[in-house]
């Protein structure tokens, strides 16, 4: 996720867009960069860090350097290369005649940098959107047409996701604006347009906005007799759009939230998004396959690895309790799961041959931080599972694999957590591949694994439901949250987010080992909210259903769609869509972060900050 920002009109474009970057750096924050069309030149500068740093940077210039109404402008959430003031927005193309900027993955870039090089050009950044800048450039002088047709032409060759703004020098009166699945709105003011990724940059200037759908492109070009500037949208494939202006209703802090009251639940609602932008690009269905770009130099190793060792703190640590079933399951690596903490104070009986996996949102936790550099001391072979490109993780592991789901704002993690599940299953298959998976069953996961966003949604739909639910349970003291097998990690990690978000204690456990201790809690005040998708162990999750009911505990159960039977035993039922047994945790997060949530929410507490706790940990 990054932000985009763009202004062609009468004002002078840099403070609008420099205002802009700020209100959109909820999307990212580890570069930001500016590009000014004055005088049939562009002006760039770019800085690692977040706005203010740009801000420090181009208040320092002289106006002269400045002046102009014509810009675009970028904060940057990595995807491709580390933060860095090169690899920040906007990338220029090698003659220097188009400046573009991106929020995206363009997935086939690198195919297409090869062809430019074998043609001559030459790359500064490590990013996939230079290597669009050069394919605009090349597209419009070979094919001798103009910005519009050449941005058209280029993004015919294009695969991935984008919004882009892009300016030409030659043309300084004209800015195309392209997307598909990343958002852009543009803003209709008199005689000036914005564009942005959202409409918090556009509000104070228009109320009057155009929402870009996938597969358009907008051209604003000022009319050189009347000096009026006209926007037409279509399609790449050619086709003439009609334009719908809506009249924006909606106050900035809603907008950057998009549309949310917290950002914890925006995040959960980001979720299809997110998990679409984990897959992306990755998924070889053909060879029931996945492809990791960061593992690739190390497929030797890899093959060799006889031993698995999972380290991560709070959330990341619970989806490794889930990820160690898939390891053991697809690959046949005997796995474990640690504490990053405990693994660094304590002897290793065998270090060699095993990998070290770190999970890590944030990149800077501590704890596992130091597990990694403890591991490389054994000559560990060392991974990372992480969100923050650049991060101190990222850099530390030996090989590393990102979620790619954008920054995660709120301090519980929401759509982190579920694309750590997914990688490491799509990770155990990509090892189990190496080990006599067979591709069939490769294949057969990877479809489910495609299905996922869309069976989110379903799940989302239904946030009315848990929101009911929540409201019945929001004054519990106590709760349990039960599950087995993948699902007893999914437990933990349920109750981790209730406690951390409401303050209701509240413990995880496996449901199995309910009667050897937990289930002489269970009461009527006490809730238990068990995991009991219709899977391999659905009768013994039932039974522990019953044993509660019978000692008169209140029981929510989530199960699968279809099954109706709980709703005779249970005192209420959540339903997730069927899909294989080894995805269920995946979908069993959403309902148990909303419960998190709408609990948290009607006892009035500061959800996305919740007391005592911090969103990266990095001391220990
Ligand atoms: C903190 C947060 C948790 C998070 C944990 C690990 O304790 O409060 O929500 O799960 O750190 O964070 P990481 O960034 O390493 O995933």
């Amino acid at each position: 996720m990054c932000g985009i920002v763009g202004y062609i009109g009468k004002k002078e474009a840099w403070p609008v867009l420099i205002k802009g970057l700020e209100r959109l750096e909820y999307r990212g924050y580890d570069s930001a960069g500016i590009a000014l069309l004055r005088e049939g030149a562009f002006s760039v500068y770019k800085k690692k860090g977040r706005v203010s740093e740009l801000s420090k940077l181009v208040k320092n210039k002289n106006e002269n350097e400045l002046s102009g109404g014509v810009g675009i402008a970028h904060t940057r959430w990595a995807t491709h290369g580390v933060p860095s003031d090169v690899n920040a927005h906007p990338h220029l193309s090698n003659g220097g005649d188009i400046v573009i900027v991106h929020n995206g993955i363009i997935e086939n870039y690198l195919s297409i940098k090869k062809i430019l090089i074998s043609k001559g050009y030459k790359f500064k950044s490590d990013t996939d959107t230079e290597v669009l800048a050069n394919l605009i450039e090349d597209v419009k002088n070979n094919a001798k047409v103009n910005i519009e047709e050449a941005v058209r032409l280029a993004l015919t060759e294009v695969v991935g996701a984008y919004a882009i703004i892009v300016l030409s020098k030659d043309e300084p009166d004209t800015m195309v604006v392209a997307k598909v699945g990343s958002p852009a709105v543009i803003g209709v003011g008199k005689n000036e347009f914005f564009v942005a990724s959202d409409a918090t940059p556009i509000v104070e200037h228009t109320k009057k906005v155009i929402y870009l759908e996938d597969g358009e492109i907008a051209t604003i070009k000022r009319n050189p007799k009347n000096k009026k500037l006209i926007l037409k949208i279509k399609t790449i494939d050619n086709k003439v759009k009609n334009l719908y202006v809506h009249t924006l209703k909606t106050k900035i802090n809603e907008l950057e939230k998009g549309g949310f009251p917290h950002f914890m639940l925006k995040e959960i609602f980001d979720q299809p998004e997110s998990l679409r932008n984990t897959i992306r690009g990755r998924i070889v269905l053909e060879k029931g396959n996945v492809k990791f770009g960061g593992l690739e130099k190390f497929k030797d190793e890899l093959k060799r690895l006889n031993r698995l060792t999972i380290v991560g703190m709070g959330t990341a640590r619970f989806t490794g309790l889930i990820g160690e079933y898939a390891f053991e399951e697809l690959a046949r690596i005997p796995t474990k799961v640690e504490y990053g903490s405990e693994f660094t104070y304590r002897d290793i009986a065998e270090p060699s041959h095993t990998g070290l996996i770190a999970i890590s949102q944030s990149g800077e936790t501590a704890d596992t931080l130091n597990s990694i550099k403890k591991a490389k001391k054994e000559k560990m072979l060392t991974f990372g599972i992480v969100n923050v490109i650049g991060s101190s993780i990222a850099r530390e592991v030996d090989a590393g694999i990102y979620n790619h789901v954008g920054p995660e704002t709120a301090v519980a993690s929401t759509k982190a957590s579920s694309s750590q599940v997914l990688l490491q299953i799509m990770l155990a298959i990509y090892l189990g591949r190496m080990r006599g998976l067979s591709k069939a069953k490769g294949q057969e996961i990877l479809k489910e694994i495609e299905k996922l966003p869309a069976l989110v949604e379903i799940i989302l739909k239904n946030a009315k439901q848990i929101e009911k639910i929540a409201k019945k349970y929001k004054n519990s003291d106590n709760f349990f949250f039960l599950g087995r097998k993948y699902n007893a990690g999914t437990a933990m990690e349920g109750a981790l987010k209730l406690k951390e978000c409401s303050y209701i204690h509240a413990e995880g456990c496996n449901s199995t080992e309910l009667k050897h201790g937990p289930i002489s809690l269970i009461e009527k005040s006490f809730p238990s909210l068990v995991i009991a998708p219709k899977d391999s162990l659905y009768e013994k999750n039932k039974s522990s259903i019953e044993e509660i009911k019978a000692r008169g505990g209140p029981v929510i159960a989530l199960t699968t769609f279809g099954n109706k039977e709980l709703e005779n035993i249970a005192d209420d039922v959540i339903y997730i869509p069927e899909t294989l047994e080894i995805l269920t945790p995946i979908l069993a997060f959403v309902p148990m972060q909303l419960l998190a949530y709408y609990i948290s929410v009607e006892r009035g507490n500061d959800v996305d900050k919740p007391r005592n706790l911090a969103k990266s940990v990095t001391v220990e």
